[in-house]
């Protein structure tokens, strides 16, 4: 399985922080915006990876990651022109994806639970159609909103209703075997001009293709759009973080404990940021092992 990461836009609701820089390398806490959803690439197992930005910004990205062999990766990188919608990045991926199935995911979309690996992995399960996810909100306006029958299946699927069916909000994290590529280039521009990955996610439903998985309320997927949501989501990483110890969106933990990389790959990672409690954590995960 391939994955996206799409990280352009304008990102106008957080003007003026965001008219030199890309939304998604401003920090929550302790690390980039970005770190957040490779973090949930990795943890799902995906290895190959596309990182899709916007033309000025795709140098910065490039210095970040470089070409992702560090984490034991391997990361590309593709421009979108113009912001002209999340479904896009199926077409923008076409030869990236070649005739594999693909993990998209919103370059500001934050997880954080438990149950994430989890339902990662059971979102893979499913070899064929799409899985979406159902995340429960208190109001689900501003978002794509899933409607579930009895027996868990998906009824319905509406980009940003004025009357929601349901309290099932779709985080930015999609799922999909092959075909999008065919249905993503039949897709028509909405009415704000974009392509839409619920229009993508319907015909999915329409072919009774459309998986949806509920996140539990033990999972938290934070909202990184707006200044409030930005402080909001860095004290949720630093509550955990001092609290327990334990890092969110380490990637270069996550790397280690994949096995992508051994404890010497860490090491040097970890050495590089020893100024910082963030380097400082990752040779802590070393302490035991010997070879160093
Ligand atoms: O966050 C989840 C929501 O994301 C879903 O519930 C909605 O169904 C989905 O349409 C989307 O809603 P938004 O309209 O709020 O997405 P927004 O335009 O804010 O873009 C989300 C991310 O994708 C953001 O990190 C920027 C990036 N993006 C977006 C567009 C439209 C791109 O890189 N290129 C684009 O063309």
């Amino acid at each position: 399985m391939k994955g996206i990461i799409l990280a352009g836009g304008t990102g106008s609701r957080l003007f003026p922080i965001t008219k030199t820089v890309n939304k998604h390398l401003l920090p929550i806490y302790d690390k980039p915006m970005i770190y957040y959803p490779l973090s949930v690439l990795m943890l799902a197992g995906i290895r190959n990876i596309l990182l899709i930005t916007n033309p000025e910004d795709v140098d910065s990205f490039r210095r970040l990651f470089e070409d992702g062999s560090r984490l034991g990766i391997s990361l590309k990188y593709m421009i979108q022109e113009n912001p002209r919608g999340i479904a896009d990045a199926i077409l923008i991926g076409e030869e990236f994806i070649q005739n594999e199935s693909v993990c998209v995911i919103l370059g500001d979309n934050v997880f954080y639970g438990l149950d994430l690996t989890k339902i990662l992995l059971q979102a893979q399960e499913n070899k064929s159609g799409a899985t979406v996810f159902g995340y429960p909100v208190k109001d689900a306006r501003d978002f794509g909103v899933l409607e579930f029958g009895e027996d868990a299946q998906v009824l319905s699927i509406e980009e940003k209703p004025t009357k929601p069916r349901s309290n099932f909000a779709i985080p930015g994290l999609y799922f999909y075997d092959n075909k999008a590529v065919k249905i993503a280039k039949k897709l028509k521009p909405s009415a704000r001009k974009e392509l839409e990955i619920t229009d993508l996610n319907r015909e999915y439903l329409q072919r009774g293709e459309l998986h949806g998985i509920q996140m539990g309320r033990g999972m938290a997927w934070l909202d990184t759009g707006t200044p409030h949501g930005l402080i909001k989501a860095a004290e949720f990483v630093e509550v955990i973080q001092s609290r327990q110890g334990f890092y969110i969106a380490c990637i270069e933990e996550i790397a280690w404990r994949r096995g992508f990389i051994d404890e010497n790959q860490l090491y040097e990672l970890g050495k590089e940021m020893n100024m910082t409690e963030y380097g400082k954590y990752i040779l802590s995960l070393l302490e035991g092992y010997s070879s160093k």
